[in-house]
């Protein structure tokens, strides 16, 4: 079957100007919204984020976001793992790749996985050259607060941007117990505020913010200078985020209450494939239009 080809990442972002006056050409980058524009959006329009992970949905959101998360919920959402924690930086550059690749509008970031940043700044330095030099994405995202500061200026300082992640933050699912929202417990509130505000400081161009509740997702929107991104966290954000797969209706029973579901597409897939099933058992399917070699009628 004849499929629309994929642009590489450097395709899609640079496009070849021949034949300038010089006589030399040159690349121009694609008119994809830049991380500047991004963090000049604090108090202004709010940010609208989707989380994609294939070239097709990637194509689908690109026009109408204004951020990509390429997020490490792939390892749940698309090979049915238990948690984020099996993800691989590996994983994470096919698919940013695919993204990158099939979007020309929509800033893409992408996340560093478990065990790839933690460890040492020059651990998340590495992880994350390899992700921007692999997959042509704008900027990486960690989780993480006071304890990761020192890492995101180090990759801040070499000119990789770092989105942060602060409240609940699923790669320490275990340490957390649970999934739980965060920040009731006042003495968890005020470190969670003080992880931002370290890692606002630290040189992120933007925070997520997620499963909070809303009056410490409002105290952090306030003190932190660049925008802030929730998911279950407080409309006073600056943007939000949510996971393509509950927006679209593919999680099953599963509907969390950080998210909207804006179309059953599970209910529809479901029917698609009944109906095929059905059409193929009962020779309807392939009709004459579906074969080759066979006259059409009347011909
Ligand atoms: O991995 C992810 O998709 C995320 C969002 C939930 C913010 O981090």
């Amino acid at each position: 079957m004849v499929r629309p080809v994929e642009q590489s990442p450097q395709g899609a972002r640079l496009g070849a100007v021949a034949g300038s006056q010089s006589g030399v050409s040159v690349a121009q980058h694609s008119s994809r919204i830049t991380i500047p524009e991004l963090v000049s959006r604090k108090g202004g329009e709010p940010i609208a984020i989707l989380t994609a992970y294939t070239a097709p949905v990637a194509r689908l959101v690109d026009p109408h976001v204004d951020m990509i998360l390429v997020g490490d919920t792939l390892g749940m959402v698309i090979y049915g793992m238990a948690s984020t924690l099996p993800v691989t930086l590996d994983m994470m550059i096919a698919h940013g790749r695919a993204v990158v690749g099939a979007s020309r509008h929509a800033a893409v970031v992408v996340d560093l996985p478990f065990g790839s940043y933690q460890a040492s700044p020059a651990q998340a330095f590495a992880s994350a050259v390899r992700v921007m030099a692999e997959t042509g994405c704008d900027a990486v995202k960690l989780e993480g607060g006071t304890e990761m500061a020192e890492t995101v200026a180090f990759l801040v300082a070499r000119g990789i941007p770092v989105m942060g992640h602060v409240g609940l933050v699923p790669q320490s699912v275990h340490a957390l117990g649970g999934y739980k929202a965060r920040g009731r417990d006042p003495k968890e509130a005020k470190r969670i505020v003080a992880n931002a505000v370290a890692i606002a400081a630290a040189g992120a161009f933007a925070i997520v913010i997620e499963a909070t509740i809303d009056p410490v997702s409002r105290e952090i929107t306030a003190a932190v200078p660049v925008p802030t991104i929730g998911i279950g966290a407080s409309a006073a954000c600056d943007g939000q985020v949510l996971v393509i797969d509950d927006v679209l209706g593919l999680a099953g029973d599963f509907k969390p209450k950080l998210a909207r579901r804006y179309v059953d597409l599970g209910s529809q897939i479901a029917e698609a494939a009944r109906a095929y099933a059905a059409d193929v058992k009962s020779h309807r399917f392939p009709g004459p239009e579906n074969v080759y070699g066979v006259p059409k009628t009347g011909a």
